[in-house]
């Protein structure tokens, strides 16, 4: 669905945003009141009021989603959100006039900048991840990852009864707990610093280097290290795998709450100049 938003009509929304935030910057080189450029001025109050509009139009999108239930691709709409919603940068801030303090109409423009630079990481996340998500899961869901992942570590422990105690110990170990997931900075590095398959991993290693095991147990061995290389790169797949979910995802938990800051701010500001400026 999101492949080709940024695309969508030979670029039309790009050009549509390119222009009318083209258009402003003139309008606002041009203009030239009688105190220093603020919203107030004619020109404050147009940027401001399409502003406004326009945050009204792009927190709309929200609704608009979930009427389609998802089935109906909104690409053309993707497209104008994303790309008008990035014009509101510069109309926006020209609305300002530069002018900021520690009001609360800052906290509207600092809002603003933050709906508009998570949306940018979710327009980047949309465009970049599917593509990893697709090479990183090799045609396997996260389901079946899992799953062969336990299966190996039966038959690691299977395999290692036939070798000595500390052995024996080390793979139940990696096999215990299923080192998955976690809290959300692990889950967002992809990465598990402290995975015990690949601990139990060098530790085999370290073993079979020694060269001091018989021909049997050798072969067991390095059966064994084979099904354990195989379980960590399992293992480092589904975390990249979450990771990637993640990325996906968590951008909206600040895009939606912070629209919805963006706009009780947003009316306080107006209410505050229509009644005390
Ligand atoms: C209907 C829409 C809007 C109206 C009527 C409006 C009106 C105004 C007015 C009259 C001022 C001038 C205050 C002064 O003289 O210092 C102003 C300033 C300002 N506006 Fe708006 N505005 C609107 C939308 C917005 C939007 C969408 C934002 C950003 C999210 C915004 C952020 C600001 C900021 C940061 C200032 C500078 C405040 C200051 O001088 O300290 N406004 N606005
Ligand atoms: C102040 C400006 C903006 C507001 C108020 C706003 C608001 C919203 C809202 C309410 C949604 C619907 C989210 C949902 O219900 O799941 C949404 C989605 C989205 N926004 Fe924004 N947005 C703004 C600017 C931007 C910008 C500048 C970008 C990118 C450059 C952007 C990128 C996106 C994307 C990619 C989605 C799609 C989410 C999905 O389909 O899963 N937004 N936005």
């Amino acid at each position: 669905m999101h492949e080709s938003f940024l695309t969508y009509r030979g670029f039309l929304f790009l050009k549509v945003a390119g222009a009318v935030g083209l258009l402003a910057l003139a309008l606002y080189m041009g203009h030239a009141p009688m105190e220093a450029p603020n919203g107030g001025t004619w020109l404050g109050y147009g940027l401001g009021t399409v502003s406004a509009l326009l945050i009204f139009w792009l927190a709309w999108f929200g609704v608009r989603k979930r009427r389609y239930g998802g089935v109906k691709p909104l690409r053309g709409w993707l497209s104008a959100h994303v790309y008008l919603g990035s014009a509101l940068l510069v109309l926006g801030t020209l609305h300002t006039g530069f002018q900021f303090g520690w009001n609360v109409h800052t906290l509207a423009y600092g809002l603003m900048l933050l709906v508009i630079a998570s949306g940018i990481f979710g327009t980047v996340a949309y465009t970049r991840l599917p593509r990893l998500v697709t090479e990183n899961r090799r045609r396997q869901t996260l389901e079946a990852m899992v799953a062969e992942i336990s299966s190996l570590d039966r038959e690691a422990r299977q395999a290692a009864m036939s070798l000595d105690d500390t052995v024996n110990a080390r793979v139940a170990e990696a096999s215990e707990r299923l080192q998955l997931g976690g809290s959300l900075w692990r889950i967002l590095s992809g990465r598990e610093p402290a995975c015990r398959t690949a601990a139990c991993v060098s530790y085999l290693e370290g073993l079979a280097s020694k060269g001091s095991l018989g021909p049997e147990e050798g072969a067991i061995l390095s059966t064994l290290v084979r099904l354990l290389y195989r379980k960590r790169e399992l293992l480092q797949r589904a975390r990249l795998d979450l990771r990637y979910q993640a990325l996906l995802d968590i951008w909206l938990h600040i895009h939606i709450p912070a629209t919805v800051l963006l706009i009780v701010a947003l009316i306080v500001h107006v209410v505050a100049v229509f009644f005390f400026w």
